[in-house]
């Protein structure tokens, strides 16, 4: 396909579902060959991307589990040995007090959101390293500026995600940017549930756009920072969040 990215290979993880899957198809109409990692079937995805004529395959993974990290990449590199693009965007919610948080709620949470940010990033960054440079974008939320109660672990990990962001972009300028993305509440499976009540999208879009996002409009967020349009942007976070947090 042609387009900003014809030619580049993205790897982008979470994309069975939601924010990933709608970057895995954004980024493939923009003409790059899309590996689809996640913990979970990202067939649907993949076929979404076939039918409109993009290039794409699947490659299983926990993000948090490092042997099965070094797998993905060994894949990668026997498949196509290039990487230009990652989007570290897998991610899990566990809302709850913190008097009722346990150690081991902690860990889950940060296994994926933090640990897994740090394995697939680190791998990615590698490989890029040792070929001609590439883009990384670590999704992590607008409730890292903003906390919310029920969710501190939550926040504290993209929080995290954010401060990697900074580091890494420091650590591997000029041929590398690292920026990251902070969504809003933005409908998928993670915020709704499944269930869009007008009770919970009255909640979650009380920003001054009045609604919570499409998970399109995070992608088109993500295909910035991706491509040429972005080039003089690192260790930046764009904020797609209807203005609930301004900058
Ligand atoms: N939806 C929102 O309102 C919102 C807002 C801000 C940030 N985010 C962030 O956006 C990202 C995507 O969230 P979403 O709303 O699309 O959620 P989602 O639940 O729809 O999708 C998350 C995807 O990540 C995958 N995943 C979870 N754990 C994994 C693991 N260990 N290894 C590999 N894949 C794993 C799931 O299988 C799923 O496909 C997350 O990082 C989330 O924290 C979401």
């Amino acid at each position: 396909m042609s387009g900003a990215l014809a030619g580049e290979t993205a790897l982008v993880t979470g994309a069975a579902s939601g924010i990933g899957r709608a970057i895995a198809l954004a980024l493939a109409r923009e003409g790059a060959e899309v590996v689809l990692a996640d913990r979970h079937s990202a067939a649907e995805t993949a076929d979404a991307i076939r039918a409109s004529g993009g290039d794409t395959w699947e490659c299983p993974v926990d993000v948090g589990d490092e042997a099965a990290v070094l797998r993905l990449f060994e894949t990668l590199r026997q498949r196509r040995n290039r990487l230009d693009i990652l989007v570290n965007n897998a991610g899990i919610l566990i809302e709850k007090p913190l008097l009722e948080t346990s150690a081991s709620d902690f860990d889950r949470l940060m296994a994926v959101n933090l640990r897994g940010t740090f394995l697939v990033g680190r791998e990615a960054l590698r490989m890029m390293v040792a070929g001609s440079g590439g883009r990384v974008i670590n999704v992590a939320s607008e409730l890292a500026y903003l906390g919310r109660a029920n969710a501190s672990v939550y926040c504290a990990s993209k929080g995290g995600v954010l401060s990697m962001t900074r580091s890494w972009a420091r650590e591997f300028a000029p041929d590398i940017r690292v920026n990251a993305l902070a969504p809003g509440p933005t409908e998928t499976p993670m915020l709704t549930g499944g269930s869009t009540s007008p009770e919970t999208l009255a909640k979650e879009g009380d920003n001054p756009l009045g609604r919570i996002g499409r998970p399109e409009e995070i992608a088109a967020a993500a295909v910035f920072l991706a491509g040429p349009a972005s080039s003089f942007m690192t260790g930046q976070c764009v904020s797609p969040n209807g203005g609930a947090a301004m900058f």
